[in-house]
């Protein structure tokens, strides 16, 4: 019984018609002299029936079937009664009776409800990936996932970019996370590295004379898991030769108008630009959601002299006071305002200064260190109304932002400030080149060792690093960057000038990437790219709450897949083959 129909073509136009249908049971109901069953593929669902009237051998056949059993039904297509139609179903007005039915295969009762929303250990969904794909919900997310790929290979192609491959097996890519390695049995106690990203192979192409090169690329990193990172993941890694910033800010809008438009969205463009200056500042992030405002205040300046210790120490020693103002938080409990505490401790704060505004009075353990003029100062510029609850944290400019950033994205979710229907892209420009790293005594790239400078900063190279700007930008909806990227150096002489700020001696610098410096000596193109990461951007797109909602088969929190039970010990023979002894656990 080959089928003829997907279960969501039927409708009130295949009336009358004979259907063969394969798929799945989902539910059966018995009511005695009649048995329906809705049958489900992937298209959707549609309900059958079955009659001893119409045949007795698959009415006999359907009392023994159960859910997820799989079938295989010949029958007719009739208008339901008015009164028994079903709005929520897509086939709702219409029905088959069946006439003949085979079933293909039996089933197991499954661990959980093959339907939406289920309430589920996650675990146990990943155990059992393929029942939890058959879930309409998760069904829909690799759909959409698999349309929005093919519309921005599409879209490159009618640009003239082409689709090159990458090699998995490789040297390590520094993009700042810990490399997977794979042992070479060729090569006794030598390893590749799976790629971080393919960076410098898409560098190669710009000097192979690729000139635009895009590719759906998987990419492997070793790191503290979060609902928005997995350990491996997918990008959509472009590169350009002879464009500069405006060419790729221009395409990427163009794509992404193309991309949302398949959800029925209708996104503006140009999208706004932010300095990572500013949106530290004002947004304690570099990935700001700019969703609702609550902007973070700076009072440096007004607090630089007082007698409140803890603020005229944090800027005497080059920090920064800022502060949120929580607008109608003043009616917060001083529960509440410890947990607002607790949580700023527990991003770094050593504390976290409060000012309760109420029509008469002004309740918080710091206004005694204020004279009034001064507390007029702080007050106007929070613009603080009787009813607010203003935040205050005192710290080095980054600590501040972090705590200030997670109070400010808290805030929001109590108070509810966060419109879901919104979309907002923002780009971030101008990042800082390289950031002192305390612990390794050293500057480490923000973006990668390939980004190059602002040219107009080239001089601070020498003098002061840390000022020097990128040529970097991010891409982030709704407080989630969804891409990076940036214009290359493109010269041997800049390059290393980058290696040895980075700290690696010219050995280590040829050691690692010297086809790297090699290839700028023939003829290397000024270019630059950009990356974004499909799980992340399908996961807005689908409004769910995790990348692991829209990757087939994805990785536990803790790394590992609970469906193959990967990863797993190898055997004795296959570690003396990789010339690996495994030290005790
Ligand atoms: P970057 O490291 O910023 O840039 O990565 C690009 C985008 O990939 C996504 N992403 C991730 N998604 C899921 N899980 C992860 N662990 C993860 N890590 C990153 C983010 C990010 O914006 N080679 C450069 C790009 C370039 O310079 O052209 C790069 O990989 O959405
Ligand atoms: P103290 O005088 O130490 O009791 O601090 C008075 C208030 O300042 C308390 O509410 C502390 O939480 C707060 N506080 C302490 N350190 C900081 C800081 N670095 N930034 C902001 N507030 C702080």
């Amino acid at each position: 019984m080959k089928r003829t129909h997907n279960a969501a073509d039927i409708d009130i136009n295949t009336v009358d018609t004979e259907v063969v249908l394969n798929g799945w049971v989902d539910t059966r109901r018995d009511h005695g002299g009649l048995i329906f069953i809705d049958l489900r593929d992937r298209s959707g669902i549609i309900q059958v029936v079955f009659s001893p009237e119409v045949d007795m051998n698959s009415f006999h056949l359907a009392e023994q079937v159960r859910g997820e059993f799989v079938v295989a039904v010949r029958g007719k297509v009739s208008l339901r009664p008015p009164e028994t139609e079903n709005p929520n179903l897509k086939t709702g007005k219409v029905e088959v009776y069946v006439r003949e039915m085979e079933v293909l295969n039996s089933a197991k009762t499954p661990p959980f409800y093959i339907e939406n929303d289920i309430d589920v250990d996650e675990n146990l969904r990943l155990k059992y990936r393929y029942l939890d794909l058959r879930r309409p919900e998760m069904k829909d997310n690799l759909m959409l996932r698999h349309r929005i790929i093919k519309i921005m290979r599409d879209f490159l192609d009618k640009r003239g970019f082409l689709e090159v491959e990458t090699p998995i097996l490789t040297k390590s890519t520094p993009e700042g996370a810990r490399d997977y390695l794979v042992p070479s049995r060729v090569h006794p106690g030598e390893f590749f590295a799976l790629p971080q990203s393919p960076q410098i192979f898409k560098q190669m192409l710009m000097v192979a004379g690729m000139e635009k090169y895009f590719q759906v690329a998987r990419c492997f990193r070793d790191e503290d898991l979060r609902a928005d990172r997995q350990p491996e993941f997918t990008q959509l890694d472009m590169e350009m030769s002879f464009i500069d910033e405006e060419d790729i800010f221009e395409l990427i809008e163009k794509m992404m108008v193309d991309i949302f438009r398949e959800i029925g969205r209708e996104i503006k463009t140009p999208f706004p630009r932010i300095t990572y200056d500013e949106a530290m500042a004002k947004y304690g992030s570099d990935s700001p959601d700019l969703r609702f405002n609550l902007e973070i205040v700076d009072l440096t300046n007004i607090v630089r002299d007082c007698d409140f210790k803890v603020f005229a120490s944090a800027t005497k020693s080059g920090g920064v006071v800022r502060a949120i103002n929580a607008k109608t938080c003043g009616s917060f409990t001083r529960r509440k305002i410890d947990e607002l505490g607790a949580i700023a401790v527990g991003n770094g704060a050593k504390g976290m200064a409060w000012i309760v505004v109420t029509e008469s009075e002004l309740r918080s353990p710091i206004t005694k260190f204020f004279s009034e003029e001064k507390m007029q100062e702080i007050l106007d510029a929070l613009d603080a109304q009787p009813g607010d609850l203003l935040l205050f944290a005192a710290d080095t400019a980054d600590t501040v932002s972090r705590v200030l950033g997670v109070l400010r994205m808290e805030l929001a979710k109590r108070l509810n400030l966060i419109d879901e229907d919104t979309l907002n892209f923002t780009w971030v420009i101008d990042f800082p080149l390289l950031e002192y790293d305390d612990e390794e005594k050293r500057y480490v790239a923000v973006h990668h060792p390939f980004t190059s400078p602002r040219v107009e900063d080239l001089e601070l190279l020498d003098s002061d690093p840390s000022r020097v700007k990128a040529r970097a930008y991010d891409l982030v909806l709704n407080g989630t960057e969804i891409g990076g990227g940036s214009i290359r150096i493109h010269r041997r002489d800049w390059q290393e000038k980058m290696f040895s700020l980075l700290g690696l001696t010219m050995e280590d610098a040829r050691e690692k990437f010297g086809f790297m410096l090699d290839a700028f000596e023939y003829g290397t193109p000024p270019h630059g790219g950009i990356a974004f990461g499909i799980d992340r951007l399908i996961m807005i797109m689908a409004k769910r709450q995790s990348i692991r909602d829209v990757i087939a088969f994805p990785k536990t929190q803790s790394a590992a897949c609970p469906m193959t039970d990967a990863p797993s010990g190898v055997s004795g023979k296959q570690l003396r083959e990789l010339a690996i002894k495994i030290r005790d656990k």
